[in-house]
């Protein structure tokens, strides 16, 4: 299969990377973020996560910052709800794309979201219902798609199973977790196909951290298959607070430097990116964990 032309990049910094800082930024820092990379050209960026504060601190401000975004023409702001309550809120603050996000494991699903794989389905239907009936997309994440830190190895049948549930359901796209980054190409390559055998191509997209450093071999080898939409974290921001040990996901501007070198747009300007994940990282003291970016740094 030829390799796709375009690809959809999902922003996924200002929720998945701030989701796990151990400090917590100002609401404004975090509108800045935002504002910064949809300037940059994102079509995409997730934006907070409207869950518990008790769960995770970091995201408390979700509805300021929400109601907060100087919204750009054609850009989607998405955010994660993991109930009603969160749905609502979300809704009510002007959200026009949330996420429902499920896991293939048993393990992970109880850790993270606090109830079963079936519970956790028979939670999200209501919530797809209630947006359907406002107009509102909903996507399906599905976490732990190439090993869980609890379970080990994830059968690509039971990623297949949960990711079939999330589109049977009237999710529009299905984002494929593998949460602890420990995927390597084939092995995505398997899982994909055993997702594609029920949800269409177009409607999956490939979530990879990057903790294994193979994040960026296992998006070649999907988009080999025809996954066309990727999510990436400026300045590879990110982690997950019930995940321990898994680092960020893949850095957007590596994704956007190996998309341009083969010819695949994304729309998004590679210097306005690297420009932001070095501001961002400079607010949280660090460097840019993207290679692209600490290049590109040194010739500024
Ligand atoms: P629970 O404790 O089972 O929920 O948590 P509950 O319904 O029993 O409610 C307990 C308390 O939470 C109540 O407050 C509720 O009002 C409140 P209290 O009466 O004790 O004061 N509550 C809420 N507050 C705000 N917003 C809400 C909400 N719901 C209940 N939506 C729950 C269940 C799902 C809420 C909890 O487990 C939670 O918030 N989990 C979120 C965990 C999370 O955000 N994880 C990171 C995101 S997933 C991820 O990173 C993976 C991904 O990137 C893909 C990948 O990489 O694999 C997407
Ligand atoms: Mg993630």
């Amino acid at each position: 299969m030829p390799l796709p032309q375009h690809v959809r990049i999902v922003e996924v910094g200002p929720r998945d990377g701030l989701q796990n800082e151990p400090g917590t930024l100002t609401t404004e820092t975090k509108l800045e973020l935002i504002h910064r990379l949809a300037d940059a050209g994102l079509p995409t960026v997730e934006a907070t996560a409207f869950v518990s504060p008790k769960w995770v601190p970091q995201m408390a401000d979700h509805d300021t910052v929400l109601r907060a975004i100087r919204r750009k023409p054609g850009v989607n702001y998405p955010v994660l709800t993991p109930n009603m309550k969160g749905f609502e809120a979300a809704a009510d603050a002007g959200a026009e794309e949330v996420a429902v996000f499920g896991a293939a494991s048993e393990s992970f699903s109880k850790k993270n979201i606090n109830c079963s794989i079936d519970e956790s389905l028979e939670r999200f239907r209501p919530v797809v219902e209630a947006a359907r009936a406002r107009d509102i997309r909903v996507r399906g994440y599905v976490s732990c798609v190439l090993g869980c830190p609890y379970e080990g190895d994830i059968d690509p049948a039971t990623v297949a199973h949960v990711a079939n549930a999330l589109y049977a359901m009237g999710c529009y796209e299905i984002s494929l977790g593998d949460t602890i980054g420990t995927g390597t190409p084939l092995k995505a390559q398997r899982m994909v196909e055993a997702v594609a055998a029920h949800v269409p191509m177009d409607a999956i997209a490939a979530h990879f951290h990057d903790t294994y450093g193979q994040a960026l071999a296992n998006l070649y080898a999907v988009m080999e298959l025809g996954v066309a939409t990727v999510d990436s974290s400026v300045a590879g921001l990110g982690g997950c607070p019930y995940a321990k040990g898994a680092s960020g996901n893949v850095a957007t501007e590596d994704v956007v430097y190996m998309l341009d070198g083969m010819g695949v747009t994304t729309g998004v300007d590679l210097q306005a990116l690297a420009s932001a994940g070095r501001w961002i990282s400079a607010e949280l003291g660090r460097e840019p964990a993207s290679k692209v970016a600490r290049a590109l740094g040194a010739q500024v």
